[in-house]
């Protein structure tokens, strides 16, 4: 396996950028997750199947316009049919792939549950801040093979400026959101129990989810600006309905998907 040969602050880990063929640069990269394995109104222009030294991503990535705009979208789960779940992403792979296809900025949605009573049916929500709960994923570029430690600066681990795009484009889109939140990234794949949310809530976390760690790490370690937009669909365990009903979930999934496609939008079109 190869070693990336850099660390934060030296020079940039190598990378040949290989989208943007179509004659217009690609930017922002897309990660899809639960309720959104595509997107809608997307002109596709190409499908990247890479390898990287860190294996294959979940799936081809797409290249393509979107609101005038060259952007990539990758669906963390993979191809419908057969969902990669949280635990088994390729995360390294992703985030490689979506930096060597010339990605400038990366937007992640995640459906989540929600510890915080008031983030439960209010729209959308940009969290600033993360506890990872997660073990055992590949979590660093790091293998020691570098020369470097990778001591990289996490104090944000979402990008600020990205953030505040993120809420302009959610005001203008006039999308009812929240900006920001303390996520809990948890290992699933099953869901917690009522009292590790009672633990998260001492913790300070208003919403969890499985899939936003190692994802921001990784993208700060390319030094790839990283945000995450959350779609919360259920009250976490112990907080509301249980055991949690998968009608309601799918309703609260595609309103969420809507809010998120019209923010996006929002952030591609000038104004
Ligand atoms: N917990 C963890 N991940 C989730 C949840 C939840 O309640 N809902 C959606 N993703």
């Amino acid at each position: 396996r190869r070693g990336v040969g850099s660390c934060a602050g030296a020079a940039a880990p190598p990378f040949r950028p290989v989208g943007g063929v179509w004659g217009f640069a690609v930017s922002l990269a897309l990660i899809g997750g639960t309720g959104l394995a595509s997107l809608p109104g997307l002109e596709l222009r190409r499908e990247h199947a890479l390898d990287t030294p860190y294996g294959h991503p979940s799936t081809a990535i797409r290249e393509g316009r979107l609101h005038g705009q060259g952007v990539l979208f990758l669906h963390r789960h993979g191809e419908s049919g057969r969902p990669i779940p949280p635990h088994l992403v390729n995360y390294r792979a992703n985030i490689w792939a979506l930096r060597e296809l010339g990605a400038t900025r990366v937007v992640a949605a995640n459906a989540v549950g929600a510890i915080n009573p008031r983030m439960h049916g209010a729209g959308l929500v940009i969290p600033d801040q993360l506890i990872d709960y997660t073990w055992g994923r590949e979590h660093s570029f790091d293998d020691g093979s570098s020369g470097a430690l990778w001591h990289i600066d996490f104090t944000e681990p979402f990008d600020a400026p990205l953030r505040r795009q993120l809420g302009d484009a959610a005001r203008r889109a006039e999308v009812a959101y929240t900006h920001g939140a303390v996520l809990a990234v948890a290992q699933g794949p099953r869901l917690e129990t009522a009292a590790e949310i009672r633990r998260f809530a001492s913790d300070g976390c208003d919403l969890v989810g499985m899939t936003s760690m190692p994802e921001a790490a990784l993208a700060r370690e390319l030094k790839l600006p990283y945000a995450s937009v959350c779609m919360v669909v259920n009250a976490a365990a112990g907080l509301g309905e249980q055991p949690l009903n998968l009608d309601t979930l799918r309703e609260a999934l595609s309103r969420e998907t809507q809010r998120f496609e019209r923010l996006v939008a929002a952030l591609l079109q000038p104004r």
